[in-house]
Parts: structure tokens; C-alpha cells; sequence
């Protein structure tokens, strides 16, 4: 019988951000079509969903469509939407009963209509849920989200709501896709993607600045809970310090 991993609970990310790699590759090695991985991609997303209310994550933001996938064949890119659409219509009851609160972040005027329905119509009937979010990153390009949010704050100078002396940190995180949240809140603790890659890919670069990054080798379709649990310990393994000296000990998360 596998050993459950033993994770510290005062050293657990507060946000958790995913960049599910490898469907492809993995339907590919099974002899099966691409499309068969992000399948059971979305079978995925649900039990890492489930894991991480019971872990009390507070985040977990999954990049689950790019800016930059809209350029593959446009039957892929169906499938893709299609399953998406099927999630938030057959997880609804799940999200109840887990109090997952559901957010989406990027440009999601891009996204067919009825799914930009049915994934707002989602946003609105979880919205008091006090458990994780869960942030899905669906037609998200990281310049994307730092070129939108200089276009909002400069409609808000030019409308004279706003001084350009105000411009901080504090102003442009609440411009961003996400939207207002309480300072630090939106800082990404760890950043975890699978397949055995190693790059950002355009996803969460304000968010990120000092996420501990995790690779894992298992593509997206076989990344269990087990293998989750795997990489959040090799997270609480890392010391953090935020270009800092620790003083007293070893600090969890970024300082404001
Ligand atoms: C990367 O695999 C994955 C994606 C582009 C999409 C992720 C989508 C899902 C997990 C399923 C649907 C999502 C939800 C939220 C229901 P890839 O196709 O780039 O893999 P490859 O690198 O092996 O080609």
C-alpha cells in the first residue's frame, strides 16, 4: 500500500499555481488521440480541486488555456472548450459541496459564448464559498495581463480617477485580471508544473516574483494526488527568504 507523504500544515502554500503539461504527449505514448489527454486532464483537475480544500489551500490557479493556444487546429481547441464547458456544468454540485469558490483570469471575451456564459453564471453562484479558489487561467497570456492592466490604468488617468503619482504596486495589482484582493493575497507561493519542463510560459509573471518553482516528471494525465502531495513537500523542503537574511527562522510567505 503507498505511504501517504506527510506534508507540515503551518508550511503549506497559501497559493498553489499549476501549469498542467504533457496531455498530449501522454494520449500520443497510449497510441490515442492528443485529445484523449486533455480528457483525462480534466479528470485530473478535479481530484487536485478536491486535495487542495482538504488541504485548506486558499488558492490554486490552473493555466488551463493560453493566449497562445488559440493557435492550435481549431478542432483541438474545440475539444478543449467543449470539455471546459462540461466541467462547469457537471462540477457545480462538487464546488457546492466543497465551498470552492470559482474565479477565471484572462481574456475571456475570446471564449464562445455560451461558455463565457456558463463560466460566469458559475463565478456568480459560488461567489460567497469560503473555502480554495479556484482560479482558472483560460485564454491567459502573462504580457497580455501586464499590457491589459496598463491600458485600464491609463483609462483611469485619462478619466482623471486617477493621478498618475498614484500609480504603486498596490494600484496596478488591483488593475490586474484578478482584480482587488487583500495586499499578498494573489503572490504565488509555488509554481508546479508537469511533464518535466522548465519554464514559465507566459503564466502569472507579477504573481510569481518569488514562487518556489517545482517540475515534476509525470504528464498532467498521471499526476495523482500522491504525486501533488509529492511536489508540495519538495516545496516545504525549500528555504525561502525573500532576499532576505532570516532573522527568526524561516519565512513562508512574502513580506508586506
Ligand atoms: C497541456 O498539454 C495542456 C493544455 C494545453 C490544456 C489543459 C487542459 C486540461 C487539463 C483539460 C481541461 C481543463 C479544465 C479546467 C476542465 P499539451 O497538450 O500541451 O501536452 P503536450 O505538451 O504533451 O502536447
Amino acid at each position: 500500500m503507498p505511504v501517504e507523504i506527510l506534508l507540515m500544515p503551518e508550511r503549506l502554500p497559501r497559493h498553489v499555481a499549476i501549469i498542467m503539461d504533457g496531455n498530449g504527449r501522454w494520449a500520443q505514448a497510449h497510441g490515442w488521440q492528443r485529445t484523449r489527454g486533455h480528457e483525462q486532464g480534466a479528470e485530473v483537475v478535479r481530484a487536485v480541486t478536491t486535495e487542495s480544500v482538504r488541504l485548506g489551500i486558499a488558492r490554486l490557479t490552473l493555466y488551463a488555456f493560453s493566449s497562445e493556444n488559440w493557435s492550435r487546429p481549431a478542432a483541438e481547441v474545440a475539444v478543449l472548450m467543449g470539455l471546459l464547458h462540461r466541467f462547469l456544468i457537471d462540477e457545480l454540485p462538487t464546488l457546492h459541496a466543497n465551498g470552492v469558490r470559482l474565479q477565471a483570469i484572462g481574456q475571456l471575451d475570446r471564449l464562445p459564448r455560451e461558455v463565457r456564459q456558463t463560466l460566469d453564471a458559475t463565478i456568480a453562484a459560488t461567489r460567497d464559498h469560503p473555502n480554495t479558489i479556484l482560479s482558472l487561467a483560460l485564454s491567459y497570456g502573462g504580457r497580455d495581463e501586464l499590457v491589459d492592466t496598463c491600458r485600464a490604468l491609463a483609462v483611469e488617468v485619462a478619466a482623471g480617477r486617477l493621478a498618475p503619482a498614484a500609480i504603486d504596486a498596490e494600484a496596478f495589482q488591483a488593475h490586474l485580471y484578478a482584480g482587488a484582493c487583500p495586499k499578498g493575497a494573489d503572490a504565488v507561493d509555488v509554481v508546479i508544473r508537469t511533464a518535466g519542463e522548465h519554464r514559465l510560459s507566459n503564466f502569472l509573471p507579477w504573481q510569481t516574483i518569488y514562487a518556489e518553482y517545482v517540475s515534476v516528471p509525470e504528464p498532467w494525465p498521471e499526476f495523482t494526488v500522491a504525486v501533488y502531495r509529492r511536489a508540495l513537500a519538495e516545496y516545504q523542503s525549500r528555504e525561502r527568504r525573500f532576499g532576505c537574511v532570516p532573522a527568526n527562522g524561516v519565512r513562508q510567505h512574502l513580506p508586506h
